[in-house]
């Protein structure tokens, strides 16, 4: 049993898309073990994407990020990283898989609906950032 962080991203929580997106999670046997709606802070944003700071989209996509309340959550379950990434199809909905959240939510390559945390370590430390050990109820 693994865990993984998402982020239900602005461009859906906007389009009220939060129930449909973790009925996708809940289908492929994914249980949401944790879950907040919170308005980023551009600080939050920032250090979460850190990873990027150096790319040209870094400005835009952190702006995004704060635009609108998101949810966080931690979903749990069998290969959960790799599960949620497959769920969640390609960081650009054109490349997207038909079925999977992006292919059938994401507005663009920016506005992509979803995160989801890409390796065991990245997982536990955006874990650790947004839920303390209390939040988290298996
Ligand atoms: P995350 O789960 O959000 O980390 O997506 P990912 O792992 O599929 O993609 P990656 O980590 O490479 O990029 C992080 C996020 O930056 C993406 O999900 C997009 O929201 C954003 N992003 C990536 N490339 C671009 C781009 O070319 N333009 C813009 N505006 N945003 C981008
Ligand atoms: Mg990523």
């Amino acid at each position: 049993i693994q865990r993984t962080f998402s982020i239900i991203k602005p461009d859906a929580t906007k389009r009220n898309l939060t129930g449909a997106i973790v009925a996708k999670f809940e289908e492929a046997g994914l249980r949401v073990i944790a879950s907040k709606r919170i308005q980023m802070t551009l600080a939050q944003a920032q250090v979460f994407y850190g990873v990027h700071k150096d790319r040209p989209f870094f400005g835009e996509l952190c702006d995004f990020m704060i635009s609108e309340p998101v949810v966080v959550q931690v979903l749990e379950g069998e290969n959960a990283i790799a599960k949620n990434r497959e769920i969640m199809g390609a960081t650009n909905p054109a490349d997207a898989a038909p079925g999977t959240i992006r292919a059938e939510f994401a507005l663009s390559v920016g506005e992509n609906s979803v995160h989801g945390s890409d390796a065991p370590e990245t997982a536990a430390a955006e874990i650790a950032y947004f839920f303390s050990g209390l939040e988290l109820v298996g």
